[in-house]
């Protein structure tokens, strides 16, 4: 299996729960700037234990549905055991292989996983595919230059800028950077536009 030794030790998922996370990064609020909305389809890209899966539940509601989608079964499983609401699906896959249908959901979270996958640019086009025109993405995840100190590698993480160029090389609209704190940025982009993708 290539390039292994960029993915987070499924060992350590408890980490990934520790209410000190939840205080740091403050789910509700973040999610809040991406424009996720009630009633959509809602992938979680590399979603660990479901830190973000179960917030991005609550915002969608029953009408709604959270696919998560992660390589590792003991993440999966741990999601599970944490009793997700009925609008939550696993899905075990290893990105950038997703095996979904093209323009298959409304919005797209990816949280420190994009700096984990190999080759970036295949994981960009991937979720180019899987995100339906004018659909929304939103990533987050390390600064190379971050102030605190833990995270991955600093010399796996890429820029803001680094990331929105492989996101617009793939072909999502209009990336962007829309937030950032000392350690993280939040970057937005949108599906394809649909007079792109006819005829
Ligand atoms: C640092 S954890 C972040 C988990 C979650 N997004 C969060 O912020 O709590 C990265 C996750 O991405 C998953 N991952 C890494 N490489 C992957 C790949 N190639 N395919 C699918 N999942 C992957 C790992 O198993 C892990 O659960």
């Amino acid at each position: 299996m290539p390039h292994e030794d960029r993915r987070f030790d499924p060992k350590k998922c408890d980490a990934l729960l520790a209410p000190e996370r939840w205080q740091r990064w403050n789910p509700p609020e973040l999610l809040a700037r991406t424009g996720v909305r009630p009633g959509q389809r809602v992938l979680d890209v590399g979603c660990g234990p479901g830190f973000w899966t179960f917030p991005l539940a609550e915002i969608v509601g029953p009408a709604g549905e959270v696919l998560a989608l992660d390589v590792s079964a003991d993440m999966l499983a741990a999601l599970t055991a944490r009793r997700p609401p009925a609008q939550v699906r696993t899905r075990q896959s290893e990105l950038p292989r997703m095996d979904l249908p093209r323009a298959y959901v409304d919005f797209i979270w990816v949280a420190f996983v994009f700096h984990e996958v190999q080759p970036p640019a295949a994981l960009a086009e991937a979720l180019y595919l899987v995100l339906r025109p004018h659909g929304r993405l939103a990533l987050f995840d390390w600064r190379p230059d971050a102030a605190s100190s833990g995270g991955p590698p600093r010399h796996h993480r890429f820029s803001s800028q680094q990331v929105c160029a492989y996101l617009s090389a793939a072909g999502l609209y209009a990336p962007r950077e829309i937030w950032r704190n000392q350690d993280a940025y939040l970057i937005t982009a949108l599906g394809a536009n649909p007079s792109e993708t006819t005829g």
